[in-house]
C-alpha cells in the first residue's frame, strides 16, 4: 500500500504540501521536508512533538532526527571522502546500521564519489519506511538499501568475505559498544570505523559505576573529564578490537556538542594491537594541587600520593594515552574541508574543531582550565586562555588550546611551573 503511492510520488510533488499532508496519513506522523548537504530529506517536524514546555527534544519524535548533528554528518562525509582518497579505496560500500530517517546513508550515497552500495537498518517499522522514502526521493533506490533490522543481526549477516564493507557508521542512542564486535566481523581490512557515543554522564564521571560496567574503566569528575571520557571509549573499542586480534588504529577522535564521536582504520596486524594496547594506562589527578599524571600498562593502577603535595589523587582509566587524531588524517580532512566549503553547513564549526585537534594533538592527555582552584590562586580573575598560552610559549614550554573546552588549555608545563610563571607575571605587570 505504502510503496504504490510513494512510488507514484515525484520529487518536485513531494515539495508540495498536499502530498506531504498524504504522506503524514500513510505514517501517521507529522513531517517536513530539510535540505541537508546535498540531500533533501523527510523528517518528522519535531515542534509537533515539544513537551508542554515547548521543549524540542529529538528523542520524543517517533522517528529520530537531530538537526544539531548535522555537524556530525558532515563530518562523516568528509572524512569517508578523506579515508578514500588516503587509502585509495576504489568504489565504496557503506553501512549504517542505526539509520533513523537515513539522512546519513542518504548523504554519504549523494556526496561521497564512488559510495556506490549503501546499506541501511533500523530496528523501527517507521524508521525503515522514512528511510527508504529518502533513498526513493533522492533518486537512490537502486544504491541504498534499506533493512528492518537489528544492528548487531545485520552486521553478522555480512560478516563474510566479499560481503564486508568498507566503511561502518555506527550513530546510536546512547552507548556504541555493544555493535563493536559485530561491526568489527563486518568491516574489511583497513576499513573505516566511524563511531558516535552520547552516553557521556558515565563516561565523564557522573555515573561512574554504569562506566566501569560498560566500560570496565573508572571515569572521575575532574576539569579535564570530557578528554578522560573520551579516551575510556577509545580504549575500551581498541580492547574489544583486541579481543578479535584486529588493531583499530584512532585516526580522529573528539568531543562535540554533547558527544564522543571516533573513527578508526581496522588492521589485521597483530604486532599493531599490542603496540596499541602498549598505549592504554591511567590518568592521576590530585584535585589539591592540580598534578596530573600518568602510568602506561593495564595492571591495576594501585594506591597513589602526590608527587608534589602528597594529597590522594583521583585515578582514571584504563584510557587510551595514545594521540586522538593523526596528522596526516586531520590534513586531510582539512583539505577536503575547504574544498567543500560551500556545500558544508557546518563549515566554520567544523573547521574550529579541526584546527584545534591539529594544535594538541602532540600534547599531553590533559588538559587544565583557566577557572581551576591552583589557576584562580595566581591569577585572582579568570584570564584567558589565550593569555596563559602566551605566557608558557614564551618562556619555552609548549602549550596550545583545546577543542574539549573553551576555558582550557594544553601544556607540557607542571601547574606549580604554570602558577610560578603567572605570579612572575602579574608581579611585572604591576611594576
Ligand atoms: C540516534 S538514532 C540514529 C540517527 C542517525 N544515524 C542519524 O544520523 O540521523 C538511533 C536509531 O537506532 C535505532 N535503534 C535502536 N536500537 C537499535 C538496534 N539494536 N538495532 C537497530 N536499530 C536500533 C533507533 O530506532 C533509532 O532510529
Ligand atoms: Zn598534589
Amino acid at each position: 500500500m505504502l510503496s504504490i503511492k510513494v512510488n507514484s510520488i515525484k520529487m518536485k510533488d513531494m515539495m508540495r504540501e498536499k502530498r506531504l499532508i498524504e504522506l503524514e496519513e500513510i505514517l501517521g506522523i507529522k513531517l517536513k521536508i530539510v535540505k541537508e548537504g546535498m540531500a533533501d530529506i523527510i523528517v518528522p517536524r519535531l515542534e509537533e512533538y515539544a513537551d508542554k514546555y515547548g521543549h524540542i527534544d529529538p528523542a520524543r519524535a517517533p522517528v529520530f532526527y537531530n538537526p544539531i548533528m548535522e555537524a556530525n554528518r558532515d563530518l562523516a562525509i568528509v572524512c569517508a571522502i578523506a579515508y578514500k582518497k588516503a587509502h585509495s579505496r576504489g568504489e565504496l560500500t557503506i553501512c549504517e546500521p542505526l539509520c533513523a530517517t537515513g539522512v546519513r546513508g542518504v548523504r554519504y550515497a549523494l556526496e561521497v564519489k564512488n559510495a556506490h552500495k549503501i546499506i541501511m537498518s533500523d530496528i523501527s517499522d517507521l524508521a525503515v519506511k522514512i528511510a527508504r522514502l529518502n533513498a526513493f526521493i533522492n533518486g537512490l533506490t537502486g544504491r541504498i538499501e534499506v533493512y528492518k533490522n537489528e544492528a548487531n543481526r545485520l552486521l553478522l549477516k555480512y560478516a563474510q568475505k566479499d560481503l564486508r564493507f568498507d566503511v561502518i557508521d555506527i550513530d546510536p542512542f546512547g552507548s556504541p559498544i555493544y555493535f563493536i564486535q559485530n561491526a568489527i566481523r563486518a568491516l574489511k581490512h583497513k576499513g573505516l570505523l566511524a563511531v558516535t557515543a552520547t552516553d557521556l554522564a558515565p563516561l565523564v564521571g557522573v555515573y561512574p559505576m554504569t562506566c566501569k560496567r560498560r566500560y570496565f574503566a573508572y571515569s572521575i569528575r575532574s576539569p579535564f573529564s570530557r578528554e578522560i571520557g573520551l579516551r575510556i571509549l577509545i580504549a575500551s573499542i581498541i580492547r574489544e578490537g583486541a579481543l578479535l586480534e584486529v588493531a583499530l588504529i584512532p585516526v580522529l577522535a573528539y568531543y562535540m556538542d554533547h558527544y564522543f564521536r571516533c573513527y578508526f582504520i581496522m588492521s589485521r596486524s597483530i604486532s599493531q594491537v599490542d603496540r596499541l594496547l602498549d598505549e592504554i594506562g591511567y590518568v592521576f589527578y590530585c584535585p589539591n594541587c592540580g598534578m596530573r599524571w600518568l602510568k602506561k600498562g593495564i595492571i591495576p593502577a594501585g594506591e597513589a600520593k602526590c608527587p608534589i603535595c602528597n594529597g590522594s589523587p583521583l585515578i582514571a582509566g584504563p584510557l587510551w594515552l595514545g594521540r586522538i587524531a593523526e596528522n596526516e588524517f586531520i590534513k586531510a580532512v582539512i583539505e577536503e574541508v575547504d574544498f567543500r566549503k560551500k556545500e558544508i553547513g557546518s563549515y566554520r564549526r567544523i573547521r574550529k574543531l579541526l584546527d584545534r585537534l591539529h594544535d594538541e594533538v602532540e600534547m599531553p592527555p590533559y588538559y587544565y582550565r583557566v577557572d581551576e582552584a591552583f589557576i584562580l590562586r595566581a591569577t585572582k580573575n579568570e584570564v584567558s586562555p589565550k593569555h596563559i598560552i602566551e605566557i608558557l610559549v614564551n618562556n619555552g614550554y609548549r602549550a596550545s588550546l583545546t577543542h574539549f573546552n573553551p576555558k582550557g588549555f594544553k601544556t607540557d608545563a607542571k601547574p606549580e611551573d604554570i602558577t610560578n610563571l603567572l605570579y612572575e607575571h602579574s608581579l611585572k605587570a604591576k611594576q
